[in-house]
């Protein structure tokens, strides 16, 4: 449940809430590292709050997992059509994390979790730039011209919210992992930094080859070869830290 922040560091013993009142004002006080001086601001219990420069107490410890997300899960905290989510899967984690970014219903692979406000924010800002290493099974062979639109920056013409949407994809690295000639699919590894909807769909689609099965391979310096789709594991000290400093590598080869 929202509340109002000087309550939040009064129960946390920082000061009266006036006092409170007083550091939000002068600035004093982040909310997942933003500095925030309105008093009316309200925050939720996974949100990280600093006087200061210092976490304040009865915050919850901040975790950090990394889940293989499986099919036919979605990747919010509820459904209204009674869906499984991805929180239903890490249901015995006491803190309440939540989803960085979004995977489709129809896509597995690597998906970060956390109570990290300040981290989440920092990862899903655009200039935060951080690689996602997908991997498609799509129809047809793709070119390689296909593959030198795609390195170029792909334009995207899409429906958004019912509206005609025309967009310039950022250069991607492309790459064809294998082919089936006889089925007339494709494996395609695309590395974007982008997140748009659906955007890896979008893409390929752009260039005549529709994704038939889409995982994703590798999240900045996280991959998921050592999880089946479904399981989780807490990252380590060292993966947090690699993660908060931007820092990032790629495997060179994976499966669908
Ligand atoms: N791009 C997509 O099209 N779908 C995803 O789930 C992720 C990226």
């Amino acid at each position: 449940m929202a509340e109002r922040l000087q309550k939040v560091m009064a129960q946390a013993g920082v000061a009266s809430r006036r006092a409170s009142e007083k550091l939000i004002a002068d600035g004093h006080v982040t909310v997942n590292g933003k500095k925030v001086t309105e008093l009316g601001t309200k925050v939720e219990p996974h949100d990280h709050v600093e006087v200061n420069g210092e976490p304040i107490e009865g915050n919850e410890k901040l975790v950090y997992f990394l889940l293989n997300k499986p099919r036919e899960v979605i990747t919010a905290a509820s459904d209204d059509k009674n869906r499984a989510t991805v929180l239903d899967i890490l249901s015995d984690v006491p803190q309440r994390v939540y989803p960085v970014g979004r995977l489709d219903y129809d896509t597995t692979g690597a998906l970060l979790l956390t109570n990290d406000g300040a981290l989440a924010n920092q990862l899903m800002h655009p200039k935060f730039n951080i690689d996602k290493v997908y991997v498609a099974k799509v129809k047809g062979i793709p070119s390689n011209d296909d593959l030198k639109v795609l390195r170029l920056g792909v334009t995207v013409h899409t429906i958004e919210n019912k509206r005609h949407k025309t967009y310039h994809a950022a250069p991607a690295k492309a790459e064809i992992e294998s082919v089936d000639k006889e089925k007339q699919t494709a494996i395609v590894r695309l590395t974007i930094h982008e997140g748009r909807y659906h955007q890896v769909k979008e893409m390929l689609k752009a260039v005549g080859h529709p994704v038939l099965k889409l995982t994703r391979e590798q999240y900045g310096m996280l991959d998921v070869a050592n999880l089946a789709p479904g399981e989780y594991r807490e990252l380590t000290y060292d993966e947090v830290k690699a993660l908060k400093q931007g820092k990032q590598y790629r495997r060179s080869a994976g499966r669908l």
